[in-house]
């Protein structure tokens, strides 16, 4: 495991990079602030050609929330910070609706300097009310993804892509956000929404940060379509990052995935 440190230094190179920079040769760093380069630099370079991300933040047994709702904040102060310096070098944060139903997250960047992304709920049967603290206008575009014909405030752009057994295929969704600018994406949650973009096979990275607290029950982060042998497991290569108060795993899951399907296993059973 790495400590990964993320100093002024390398903050301000990453946003540079983020903004078209040359990359910078992280000469006379420490071991730590290298590690925190190597960790977001693949977020933040721009190639061309799009990058997603999928984060979770989830307790020693596998929680992302309290049984009765209560998700906030499963990640100490560090996963925090990482969530937000995400949010800080994608175009755009996408999020399902039963998230921003729960959470009502304002998904904006607080915890360190740079612009937040534009904000992305998949909504596919307009259950979102128009006065969501993730619709209210900051600045930033908000996008509706949605399979209805349902009016929007003045300011969001509505998506609208058909759905299958209420389903959207998420690589229609991330088809029409890259044609809408978006090739950066942070897929932020909850479960349902990320196992969607992990089993189509849409995910660069998926980096699950875990705090050390246990919960006892509530819903778990990520639910794929099941493998009966654990051989058949999707065994990502991993690096470990520890970032203060939580444990990162960098999971680069860009290899076809061992079990896919059309609707992912969490859906299913939603
Ligand atoms: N700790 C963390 O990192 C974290 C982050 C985010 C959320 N959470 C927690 O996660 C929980 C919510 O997560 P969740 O997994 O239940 O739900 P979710 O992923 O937030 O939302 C799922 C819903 O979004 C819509 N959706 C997403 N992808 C779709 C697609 N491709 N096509 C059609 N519809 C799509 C569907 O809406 P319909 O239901 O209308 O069909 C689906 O049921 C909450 O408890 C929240 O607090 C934790």
């Amino acid at each position: 495991m790495k400590a990964a440190q993320v100093t002024d230094r390398v903050w301000t190179a990453l946003l540079a990079l983020r903004d078209g920079a040359e990359p910078l040769p992280p000469r006379g760093w420490s071991a730590a602030e290298i590690a925190a380069w190597e960790l977001y630099a693949p977020l933040a370079r721009r190639t061309g050609r799009p990058m997603r991300v999928a984060q979770i933040g989830q307790s020693l047994d596998g929680r992302v929330a309290t049984a009765s709702g209560d998700a906030r904040d499963v990640s100490g102060p560090d996963g925090l910070a990482h969530l937000h310096r995400i949010r800080a070098l994608v175009d755009a944060v996408v999020i399902g609706v039963r998230t921003g139903l729960h959470d009502l997250p304002r998904l904006t960047v607080r915890l360190v300097s740079g612009r937040s992304p534009a904000r992305v709920i998949i909504d596919p049967r307009g259950r979102l009310p128009n006065d969501a603290p993730s619709l209210r206008g900051d600045g930033a575009r908000r996008v509706v993804i949605q399979s209805v014909d349902l009016a929007r405030p003045d300011g969001v752009e509505v998506l609208r892509l058909p759905a299958e057994d209420g389903w959207i295929a998420p690589g229609a969704i991330a088809r029409a956000l890259a044609e809408a600018g978006f090739m950066h994406l942070l897929i932020e949650g909850g479960g349902i929404t990320i196992a969607g973009f992990l089993e189509a096979q849409l995910l660069d990275r998926l980096h699950v940060a875990v705090a050390p607290l246990i919960i006892g029950a509530g819903p778990t982060g990520l639910t794929t379509t099941p493998v009966a042998r654990l051989a058949d497991a999707l065994r990502p290569e991993t690096h470990v990052y520890g970032l203060g108060s939580d444990i990162l795993f960098d999971c680069a899951v860009t290899r076809p995935a061992a079990a896919t399907a059309a609707i992912p296993a969490a859906r299913r059973g939603a």
